[in-house]
């Protein structure tokens, strides 16, 4: 069972944690867009400490805290803070820890945002630890799936891109398997397939055309993670191979209706514009439903669980 002080990692979880929270998720939705408000959170402050690149998750904690009427402050990078003056990452946030009643972190080393947690008594949310996890990406993919597919189980899912430094795709394979025979599949450029200890008996490494055969319910495609691969040279020889499996409306056209192609984003071309008009072609969508999915998230470990359940029992009467 989750404790709730941290969310570190997917492995931390188990499906009635995850289920517990994607319901929360849906009873939150319809107070999710602008002008909406709940005043779960009135009077906590969410702190963002990014040491890394970020838009999306940066700004929907943001909102996410806001739709729950609590504060939010933080950075998007060091600049400008005592960081700047040598202070190191751990002082830096040791002296946000009794400011602030709830952090979300995102660093460009795996395992330091577990480290960080570990000094701070205020929980700690991990925003993406270098190429290891991405859980709330994670819990909001699963919630995206669910809306989109019906179910969560029984799924043939297809990676496509870096499997080897994607933080996100380690998150979401890793949630796929607390539920039942989902099957994944993987196609990537030579020199980033999937880290060995995250390959199982349900994990098959593909070609992209056997995607076709395989008619899964979703394509999650990523981003070639280039600040995570040495060499100029490497960086630009990934980059050209980007047209293997790029999803244009020519491949969107082989597909089945029912497939889903979803991506953590940005995207850097790896599906084209054009494919973007498909309804198939779902990174917006994910967008979205991360706002209830951290509003949800942000609740719980706040504490604010007995609110939520008496929101589910207002909307089942
Ligand atoms: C991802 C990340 O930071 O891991 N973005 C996100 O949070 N939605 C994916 C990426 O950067 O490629």
């Amino acid at each position: 069972m989750w404790d709730r002080k941290d969310l570190l990692s997917i492995d931390q979880l188990e499906r009635s944690d995850i289920d517990q929270i994607l319901g929360y998720a849906e009873t939150l939705e319809p107070y999710s867009g602008p002008g909406d408000k709940l005043y779960i959170c009135r009077g906590e402050i969410l702190y963002r400490a990014f040491f890394e690149p970020s838009t999306r998750t940066y700004e929907s904690f943001g909102v996410a805290m806001h739709m729950l009427d609590g504060d939010v402050e933080g950075f998007r990078q060091p600049t400008g803070t005592s960081m700047e003056k040598n202070e190191t990452k751990e002082d830096t946030l040791r002296a946000l820890d009794s400011l602030f009643d709830i952090i979300v972190i995102r660093d460009d080393k795996e395992g330091s945002v577990a480290h960080y947690a570990n000094i701070l008594d205020i929980p700690v949310i991990n925003a993406g630890d270098g190429s290891n996890e991405h859980p709330s990406q994670t819990l909001l993919d699963l919630r995206t799936i669910e809306k989109e597919v019906g179910t969560l189980d029984e799924l043939d899912v297809v990676f496509v891109g870096d499997l080897m430094n994607g933080r996100t795709v380690h998150s979401l394979i890793k949630g796929l398997r607390k539920y039942n025979r989902n099957q994944v599949y993987g196609f990537s450029p030579r020199g980033l397939e999937l880290p060995e200890y995250l390959r199982g008996t349900d994990y098959q490494e593909i070609q992209f055309d056997d995607i076709y055969d395989i008619n899964p319910q979703v394509i999650y495609v990523t981003r070639i993670q280039k600040e995570r691969i040495e060499g100029e040279e490497l960086r630009e020889q990934f980059d050209a191979e980007k047209k293997f499996y790029e999803i244009n409306s020519e491949r969107l056209t082989q597909l089945p209706a029912t497939t889903r192609i979803m991506h953590p984003l940005p995207c850097i071309g790896e599906i084209d514009d054009k494919a973007f008009e498909d309804s198939r072609v779902i990174p917006y969508k994910q967008v979205r439903h991360g706002i209830e999915t951290r509003m949800a998230i942000l609740a719980m470990m706040l504490g604010h669980v007995p609110e939520l359940m008496e929101m589910e029992k207002t909307k089942a009467r």
